[in-house]
């Protein structure tokens, strides 16, 4: 395997997902972890991550040193190559450009006499670079092995060391075959070759979950989106009937979601489900509250306060099941200590300390997309696999400032006019997800010959891979005309619908 050490950087589970898709199975650990951990788990390979901190920081954060007397190959990446650099002798320094975005690699001695590192890759390839440090001198014994514009270092290797760093990311989607880079690390260098495969995790999870939950019983709280109807069916084939699937009716559910979502139960899910009606415990808690973390937070912990409250019904339940992803993570939590948070998922920064559950989650370390391929397994129904990801603390963050039921309803009118015209055009399969978001922004009209002076709708559509980056769709314009003529005449209160054409990032694709 190869073992991905953790310096805290938004892209660590990329770089795991990255060999996944290549079969190659591999173990993040904290930055921190042992050398006699790591040995423990017998690795062919080392990649050190990125992460926002800076090596010449009094606190930075360090890798016990023997990692590199272990004689494997071990790669930097970002942060990783200089703390290389700088554990090997070299130095580092804060640079004055700051490198966000892309840049052109070039590869030294192209095309005859190239790294390993760079095999069957192209040159003058795009690369995603991210950093304000640079290396400034090289360690003894390290060469460069290729150059971008800015960075004279951009990738360095000690060929007798078997030691390799990069500035930039090959991990991220916007690296063009970085995938490829990190391939020959793990095949060609490392000299891996055992098989990763979902089925083995599948096996593997349900295994595990069968093991720890003995003959307790597990609370599942459901959605009706992929991700937790893929941890409800595969707590189905650990547990059978010591499942107890429980879908919370919170409020802020989409038109007709309720519904949906116990037919859906009723066909594909063999435990029954159970509804609970917590519309007012909501509602009531998050009047007047406008603080999107306060939201998130008063969301999660009513979620948890609501599933006690059922458990209390049944006896012997001693597990939450949840289908936390690892975009959700990562996010919410610096997962080792070391990443920024960026905002609370309900379902990890917002739980409350006094939960008395204890958590599973098996698809903790995965990307929405691995989780559909699980689905695919699982032989869930195609309409829900393929259903977009809606958010648990749903239209709360989709109305700025505080929630309420006149609020609610209006969002509702448009945003299933919205999905409505995606179904129909068929951009709703084409597109990662799409949703209303109402503004509480006022602004003037006209219509028929009265002034109005009405509320705003912003339109959101993005396309995605794993959400953890996205850009806006393009849709086509005459769809664009018919989607905002549409809710202004049809949905009383809205005279203005405006298209959000940002990225993530630097924005992100929910407004909260
Ligand atoms: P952001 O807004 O962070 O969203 O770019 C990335 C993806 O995560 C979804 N999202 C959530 N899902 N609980 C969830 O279950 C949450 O608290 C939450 N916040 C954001 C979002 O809809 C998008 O698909």
């Amino acid at each position: 395997s190869i073992i991905v050490l953790d310096f805290g950087s938004q892209y660590t589970q990329l770089i795991a997902r990255r060999l996944r898709e290549d079969k190659i199975y591999c173990e993040i650990l904290p930055y921190h972890t042992k050398v006699e951990d790591i040995q423990a788990k017998n690795p062919k390979g080392i990649i050190l991550s990125g992460g926002p901190s800076s090596v010449y920081n009094e606190d930075a954060y360090e890798v016990d040193k023997d990692v590199y007397k272990m004689g494997i190959p071990v790669l930097g990446i970002c942060y990783g190559m200089q703390r290389i650099a700088v554990d090997f002798g070299g130095s580092v320094i804060r640079s004055d450009h700051h490198e966000y975005g892309k840049a052109e690699l070039d590869i030294v001695g192209y095309p005859d006499n190239i790294s390993a590192l760079f095999k069957d890759c192209d040159n003058h390839r795009i690369v995603w670079m991210s950093h304000s440090d640079r290396v400034e001198t090289l360690p003894d014994g390290f060469k460069v092995i290729a150059t971008s514009e800015n960075s004279p270092y951009a990738a360095i290797a000690n060929d007798e060391k078997r030691v390799y760093a990069l500035q930039f990311h090959p991990e991220v989607q916007h690296s063009e075959e970085g995938y490829l880079m990190l391939r020959n690390f793990a095949k060609n260098i490392c000299g891996v070759t055992e098989k990763w495969k979902m089925e083995h995790f599948l096996k593997q999870q349900i295994e595990s979950i069968r093991e720890r939950v003995g003959d307790a019983k597990v609370l599942c709280g459901l959605s009706g989106g992929v991700d937790s109807s893929v941890v409800a069916a595969m707590l189905y084939e650990a547990i059978g009937d010591q499942l107890i699937p429980v879908f919370v009716d919170n409020g802020l559910l989409r038109k007709g979601e309720r519904e949906q979502v116990e037919e859906v139960f009723k066909i594909n899910l063999k435990a029954p489900l159970i509804t609970v009606d917590a519309v007012d415990n909501f509602l009531g808690k998050l009047a007047g509250v406008s603080d999107p973390e306060q939201k998130r937070k008063i969301i999660g912990h009513t979620f948890i306060e609501e599933f006690e409250k059922e458990a209390k019904k049944h006896d012997g339940i001693k597990f939450l099941a949840q289908g936390t992803l690892y975009p959700d993570v990562i996010e919410s939590i610096s997962v080792n200590g070391p990443s920024e948070v960026i905002k609370s998922h309900h379902n990890v920064g917002g739980l409350p300390d006094w939960m008395d559950f204890e958590l599973i989650e098996p698809l903790r370390e995965l990307f929405k997309d691995e989780v559909r391929k699980i689905g695919f397994e699982l032989g869930l129904p195609e309409g829900m696999i393929n259903r977009h990801p809606f958010p648990g603390p749903g239209l709360a963050i989709r109305i700025m400032g505080d929630v309420n039921v006149p609020d609610l309803d209006l969002l509702r009118e448009a945003d299933v006019i919205l999905l409505d015209e995606l179904k129909a055009s068929g951009y709703y399969a084409k597109t990662w997800q799409a949703f209303a978001v109402l503004l509480n922004v006022k602004s003037v009209g006209v219509m028929g010959d009265n002034r109005t002076y009405d509320n705003t709708v912003c339109v959101r559509v993005v396309e995605a891979v794993d959400g953890m980056t996205a850009t806006f769709a393009h849709l086509p314009h005459d769809l664009l005309e018919r989607i905002s003529r549409r809710i202004i005449n049809e949905v009383d209160g809205i005279n203005r619908v405006v298209y959000d054409i940002s990225s993530k990032p630097p924005a992100t694709i929910e407004w909260e």
